[in-house]
């Protein structure tokens, strides 16, 4: 190899500070936390402070109106650093900048730098030629980007719990849904690389990883077979020590095989989000989520007879189109029925580009869209509540993350299920396993106290 270099280019980037601020789902804070990397390997280092910040990005998140509507606001308020620092670059990545592109840089003077989710390494070329006054944008999306050899910079303050990414894109167009649009098509992350990253990641003192992607069963490493349930498996047997979580999987997808792995394996926690969308099954087929309310709930009975433990949480949405008011009631009737620990709830949002939008009529009024969700959301509060409820004298094992916010004297963690149980300190630290006794609860937190065993 010849080492010998007779004209080193100075290392231009040096010194720049970076400021990243992350909007929407798992996967942006996964992502920003691989920009981190990237940009890290180009001489920039990282503040939180975006007053003394060379470049802003801004990780995106495009999924209703709502969510875009935030960022640009936030894009206002940034220019007044623009104004007092005129050298500061500025640039949206993630899921906006891929649905917008170049209409971000023509509509929002302050933008210099657009980047879409498989963009990423390109970003510290945009951020030097942005420096020279040239404005950039690269929205390629990839078939094979998958980072996989990046070893993200953890943003996250506890050391105690990351995400790993393992598959990006998804294949499901789901009638609404802007994500296909947003992240290109479906590609998993070699096997090899996951667990490397979740070794280091356990030998770094961190206890617990969650495994992301839009739709994490349909992962396949097509080079040695390796399924989801076997990636969870091997992730799991990185140590016993270590917990393993998922998020997000998609109904059809969930296989006997995943479920009895999980039901196998003790450090697999007993936690599984498996959004519902809607507890019709004509609203689930204008959906296109490829499954019936009836084959929705065989998947729920084959989860409780295998784990009975374990805690079902979903994603609802109020006022698609063409939703009757019988419709929204079996979205009611669905959520009693399996009785959720938890739901994120939303008011459905034309998206554009989205086969709603080209093929369907947004005709559910807003009023009527918004008296849906409070009766939805009414209704898991209630659901939340019983279920939290359900423990109060259980024991559960907690891996502490931190303490808590409101009393410095108590502990806060997570028990398997991924309820967040606070208990008094006593001596115990981020990462230590606690067996907790439940003594109270509310809709939100469970309480308890340490039981020693004797
Ligand atoms: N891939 C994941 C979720 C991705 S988006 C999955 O399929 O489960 C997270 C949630 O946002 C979705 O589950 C859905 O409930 C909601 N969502 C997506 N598009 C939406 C839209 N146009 N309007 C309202 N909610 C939406
Ligand atoms: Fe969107 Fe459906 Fe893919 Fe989830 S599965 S990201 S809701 S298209
Ligand atoms: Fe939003 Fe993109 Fe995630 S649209 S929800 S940030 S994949």
């Amino acid at each position: 190899m010849n080492t010998k270099r007779t004209f080193i280019r100075p290392v231009i980037d040096r010194d720049m500070k970076l400021y990243i601020e992350t909007y929407g789902c798992q996967m942006n804070v996964g992502d920003s936390e691989v920009v981190l990397s990237i940009m890290q390997e180009h001489g920039y280092t990282h503040t939180t402070q975006p007053g003394e910040a060379d470049i802003i990005l801004i990780n995106t998140c495009s999924i209703r109106d709502n969510a875009e509507q935030r960022i640009f606001g936030r894009l206002r308020e940034l220019a007044a650093f623009k104004k007092k620092k005129p050298s500061l670059i500025v640039g949206v990545i993630g899921c906006m900048a891929e649905r917008l592109k170049e209409r971000l840089i023509e509509k929002e003077e302050i933008v210099d730098i657009v980047a879409g989710p498989d963009a990423y390494r390109t970003l510290p070329v945009l951020a030097g030629s942005a420096r020279e006054g040239h404005k950039g944008i690269n929205v390629l999306l990839s078939r094979e980007e998958t980072y996989a050899e990046i070893r993200p910079v953890r943003l996250d303050k506890n050391g105690v719990s990351a995400f790993v990414s393992i598959m990006r894109g998804c294949n499901n167009m789901c009638s609404y849904c802007v994500v296909p649009y947003t992240r290109g098509v479906e590609r998993s992350r070699d096997p090899q690389t996951i667990l490397s990253e979740v070794r280091d990641l356990f030998d770094k003192g961190y206890r617990e990883v969650t495994l992301l992607g839009q739709n994490v069963n349909s992962y396949q490493w097509t080079e040695d077979g390796t399924d989801f349930a076997d990636l969870m498996r091997a992730v799991a047997a990185v140590s016993p020590l270590l917990r393993v979580r998922f998020a997000t999987s998609h109904p059809k997808d969930l296989s006997d095989k995943l479920i009895e792995t999980m039901a196998r394996t003790p450090n697999i926690c007993k936690a599984i989000h498996l959004p519902a969308q809607s507890g019709s099954t004509r609203i689930l087929q204008l959906m296109n989520r490829k499954y019936t309310r009836e084959w929705y709930l065989e998947r729920i009975a084959a989860i409780r007879k295998a784990m009975p433990e374990c805690s079902i949480t979903t994603d609802v949405i109020a006022g698609f189109c063409t939703e009757t008011p019988e419709d929204h009631a079996q979205t009611l009737s669905l959520m009693r029925e399996v009785g959720y620990e938890f739901a994120y709830m939303f008011k459905y949002s034309m998206r554009p580009g989205t086969k709603a939008f080209r093929t369907m009529t947004d005709d559910i009024p807003e009023e009527e869209k918004t008296k849906r969700l409070t009766e939805i959301i009414n209704l898991q509060n209630e659901l939340s509540l019983k279920s939290n409820q359900r423990d109060v004298g259980k024991r559960f094992e907690v891996l502490v993350e931190g303490v808590s916010k409101r009393d410095e004297n108590q502990l806060f963690g997570r028990n398997s299920q991924n309820k967040v149980i606070v208990f008094p300190r006593k001596d115990h630290k981020p990462g230590d396993y606690v067996t907790v006794k439940v003594k109270a609860c509310t809709s939100a937190t469970l309480l308890g106290e340490e039981e020693t065993a004797f």
